[in-house]
């Protein structure tokens, strides 16, 4: 919008050739004089206009006393009274006899009250007047002009030219740039004569870490001068150090100011007069300290930056707070909030180290230099990498060139990417079951409105977002959690879920496996794999419900979870977690051949798991048909039994039972054929020859259609080889179970003993999970059906 010529030339006569007459009327403030926010004339103006002292809205609503620069189109506030407290429209400052000046707010009550000196008063001289002067200073003063108060005596955060910084005096930086209240930083002339920046201890403002000193002990007075120079006056009066040394030619049309703002730095402004009109805008002419990021250093703080956040300095020398990646900014309206992890953090708890899959993302040249617990010298990178991940305290992993290696914990603080080469961080991320990009930001919006709406309580509010979301992950996600409940589904649900029983992941011996997905309230996906119960009969439905019951109550890292179950009408159908990695019956058989120490981990998990039904949970839970297609693998190859289907519940004062024929051909102990007791030992014997299979990666039993003699080939050929000591033939060609033959010779034993005829020889499983840990010598076996042939009949 272009003003007419005439119109501007006017303008140019009243900023520069100010008329005596008009300037006069603003000059004192008589006693009884008021403003009230809100109104459309809240100030008081300087005589040549450039101050005003008044109301300012900082928010809709919301207002500071102040002093601001009035003739440009910024807004430049230099003074404030009450940058804690923001008052409403209707308050009022108030200039009397008695009180001086008074701000109250809108209800009446007193917020501030400007201190009168003694100046005067002694000689009976009290409060005559008040002026805000061209220099931006606002005086109450007696009627021979001795000044009771000045603004200039309590600055906020800004000096203004003529402005004296005296003993004790301070500048509180604000907290954020548009948040005026008191922050992070303070510049002091302390009473020992040091002046220096120094970050508070927020909330309280006492002086708490210096990061830019002027001059040691001999300051009196910081003065800025008019021609643009801030300088340290010592006691004797000789001016010590020149702080900005810039001095100005055309001071004549030119604001300037000196200010400590939010981010830290001490900089100098200054504005052409000229470009008033056009909001030609403040430009730096000199700041302290020269890089913020690498000046500051707290032993306890945050630094520059919040919690877990890094400073690094832009290309206008301004830091800037980044959060790593993983991370995110609490307050997204202030980024030296500090951030927090966006994943559920790494739990040390070692029974579910399925559910902590992290990984690294890279920074180059940053730290954090003072979050180290840990530090190894003359490492490799990957040793750092490797060390760090496998710790579940280690939240950062630095390296540095010079092959060191520095463990860092959380919170972190002091971040810094300083741009010197040869560090590398590595920023420790959850790769699965994190929180997810919709969730992110769905909680971003939730603490952006919480932060918008209330002051002091976000905090806590924040606090509880947090818990809140970390319970919501627990409570949703199965494989997080420790809670035994079972989500109740309907058909229709799983229906939709399976994609109308679209994909099928395997038949069981009662039904039908599918693969589907079910989201969360905020649209996670996560698989299931539902398995539908084939026409039921009686005795099937009460076995559901025992199925339901039993594994509802089973938790264990080696078990496959049970999520849910529907039972709706005819229809009857388990929900599990799905096993992204398939059976162990296709991992064994299928090319290419698994590991020696892979088949013995997965070993060792099947037997803890069967350890935890047979003996650890409430409820003993005897499984009756373990066979490689019933355990699975998942994202770890983690052994994970399933298929609870034939699992019958025992009440713990009966511990053997009478079952009418179960399980499966090649796996089933003697006993079912035998009208001898079921106990837990069936599952032994059912684990032994599993076990074979494991380290010989040979069935138990070969082809489909063999008869049942000549079939159960793999135990007797082991007991023949153990007994001819050619175990070696068992493992032939894997060269890694041949130059372990200890532990060969161990397994085998192992096997032997699990799969005697005679339950009672048998160990215990948690027996079994001793010996396969090496923690007990497994004695020489007998041999398995030495107990048969006397007996059977
Ligand atoms: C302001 O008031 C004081 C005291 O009443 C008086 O001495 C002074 O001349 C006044 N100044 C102006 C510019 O009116
Ligand atoms: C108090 O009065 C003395 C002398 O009148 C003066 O030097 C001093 O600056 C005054 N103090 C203030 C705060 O005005
Ligand atoms: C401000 O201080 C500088 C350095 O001490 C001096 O050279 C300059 O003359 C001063 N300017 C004014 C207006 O006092
Ligand atoms: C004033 O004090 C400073 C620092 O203590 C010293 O360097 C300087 O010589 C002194 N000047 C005078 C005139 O005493
Ligand atoms: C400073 O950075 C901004 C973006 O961050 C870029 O647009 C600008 O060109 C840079 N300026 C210089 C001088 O590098
Ligand atoms: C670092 O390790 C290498 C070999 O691992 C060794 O030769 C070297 O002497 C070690 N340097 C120091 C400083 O320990
Ligand atoms: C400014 O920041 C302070 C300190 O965090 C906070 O208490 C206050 O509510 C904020 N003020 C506004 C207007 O947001």
């Amino acid at each position: 919008m272009a003003l007419p010529l005439p119109y501007l030339i006017f303008i140019f006569i009243c900023i520069f050739l100010p008329f005596p007459t008009t300037a006069q009327a603003y000059n004192n403030i008589t006693l009884g004089s008021f403003l009230k926010a809100g109104d459309s004339s809240s100030s008081w103006v300087s005589p040549s206009k450039d101050f005003a002292f008044g109301f300012k809205e900082i928010e809709p609503g919301s207002f500071l006393l102040a002093i601001w620069f009035n003739q440009i189109p910024e807004k430049t506030i230099t003074w404030c009274a009450n940058r804690d407290h923001l008052v409403l429209s209707g308050s009022k400052v108030e200039l009397t006899t008695d009180k001086g000046l008074t701000l109250t707010n809108s209800d009446g009550l007193e917020i501030w009250r400007a201190k009168l000196v003694s100046n005067g008063s002694s000689r009976g001289e009290r409060l005559s007047y008040a002026a805000i002067l061209d220099t931006g200073n606002f005086m109450l003063a007696t009627q021979a002009s001795a000044i009771l108060w000045q603004s200039f005596d309590e600055p906020t955060d800004t000096l203004l030219p003529t402005q004296v910084l005296n003993l004790g005096g301070k500048l509180i930086a604000r907290f954020t740039e548009k948040n005026y209240s008191g922050g992070r930083f303070s510049f002091t002339l302390l009473r020992d004569g040091n002046a220096a920046l120094y970050t508070t201890h927020f909330p309280l403002y006492n002086s708490l870490n210096e990061y830019y000193l002027s001059y040691k002990e001999v300051g009196h007075q910081v003065v800025f001068n008019q021609s643009g120079v801030l300088y340290l006056v010592a006691r004797n009066g000789s001016i010590v150090t020149d702080m900005f040394s810039n001095e100005l030619s055309e001071k004549q049309v030119i604001y300037q100011r000196v200010i400590l703002e939010f981010d830290g730095v001490l900089r100098h402004y200054v504005y052409k007069k000229s470009s008033s009109l056009t909001g030609g805008g403040w430009s730096i002419k000199s700041f302290a300290p020269d890089n913020i990021c690498t000046a500051v250093i707290q032993k306890t703080g945050s630094g520059v930056c919040g919690y877990n956040s890094y400073c690094k300095l832009g290309n206008d020398s301004k830091p800037h707070c980044i959060c790593p990646p993983g991370y995110t900014v609490l307050d997204p309206e202030d980024e030296m909030s500090g951030c927090f992890q966006s994943f559920l953090p790494q739990s040390c708890d070692k029974t579910t180290p399925e559910n902590n899959r992290f990984d690294f993302k890279v920074l180059k040249d940053v730290d954090w230099p003072l979050s180290d617990y840990e530090h190894f010298q003359n490492v490799s990178i990957d040793w750092c990498r490797e060390v760090c991940l496998a710790d579940c305290f280690c939240a950062v992993g630095i390296f540095r060139e010079s092959r060191d290696c520095w463990k860092k914990k959380l919170p972190l603080t002091n971040g810094k990417d300083d741009g010197s080469v040869g560090r590398t961080a590595f920023i420790k991320v959850r790769i699965s079951s994190g929180f997810n990009e919709r969730q992110y930001n769905r909680i971003k919006k939730v603490l952006t409105a919480l932060l918008a709406t209330s002051g002091s309580a976000n905090i806590v509010l924040l606090g509880i977002v947090v818990i809140g979301f970390y319970f919501f992950e627990h409570r949703k996600n199965p494989k997080v959690s420790g809670n035994y409940s079972v989500r109740s589904f309907s058909y229709k649900e799983l229906n939709e879920a399976t994609n109308r029983f679209n994909e099928e992941l395997g038949r069981g011996a009662f039904g039908v496996v599918y693969k589907g997905f079910i989201s969360d309230q905020l649209g996670t996906q996560t698989p299931i794999a539902v398995k539908k119960l084939d026409a039921l009969s009686q005795n099937a439905d009460k076995e559901f419900k025992a199925e339901v019951n039993s594994i509802g109550h089973t938790h264990h890292k080696n078990l496959v979870k049970l999520v849910g179950f529907c039972e709706e009408e005819e229809h009857r159908m388990l929900v599990y977690e799905y096993m992204s990695n398939g059976t162990l019956s296709d991992f064994l058989y299928q090319p290419p051949k698994p590991t020696w120490e892979k088949r013995l981990r997965i070993a060792q998990g099947i037997a803890r798991g069967l350890f935890y039904l047979h003996e650890d949970c409430s409820t003993q839970v005897i499984h009756c048909d373990i066979k490689p297609q019933n355990i699975l693998l998942d994202d770890d190859h983690n052994a994970r039994i399933s298929d609870f289907g034939l699992a019958k519940l025992l009440r713990l004062d009966q511990t053997q039972t009478n079952t009418a024929p179960r399980g499966t051909r090649g796996y089933v102990a003697p006993e079912w054929f035998k009208n001898m007791p079921i106990t837990a030992k069936v599952d032994v014997y059912s684990f032994g020859i599993l076990l074979l299979e494991i380290i010989c990666c040979q069935r138990n039993v070969q082809g489909e259609n063999n008869e049942e003699e000549g079939v159960i080939l793999l135990t007797d050929w082991a007991f023949d080889c153990y007994q001819m000591e050619t175990i070696d033939e068992l493992v032939k060609d894997d060269t890694e179970a041949l130059n372990d033959k200890k532990r060969l010779e161990r397994m085998v034993k192992i096997c032997i003993w699990c799969i005697q005829d005679d339950p009672c020889l048998r160990p215990t499983t948690r027996r079994v999970v001793e010996m396969l840990e090496g923690l007990v010598q497994v004695p020489e076996p007998p041999c398995p059906t030495s107990y048969s042939t006397s007996e059977t009949t």
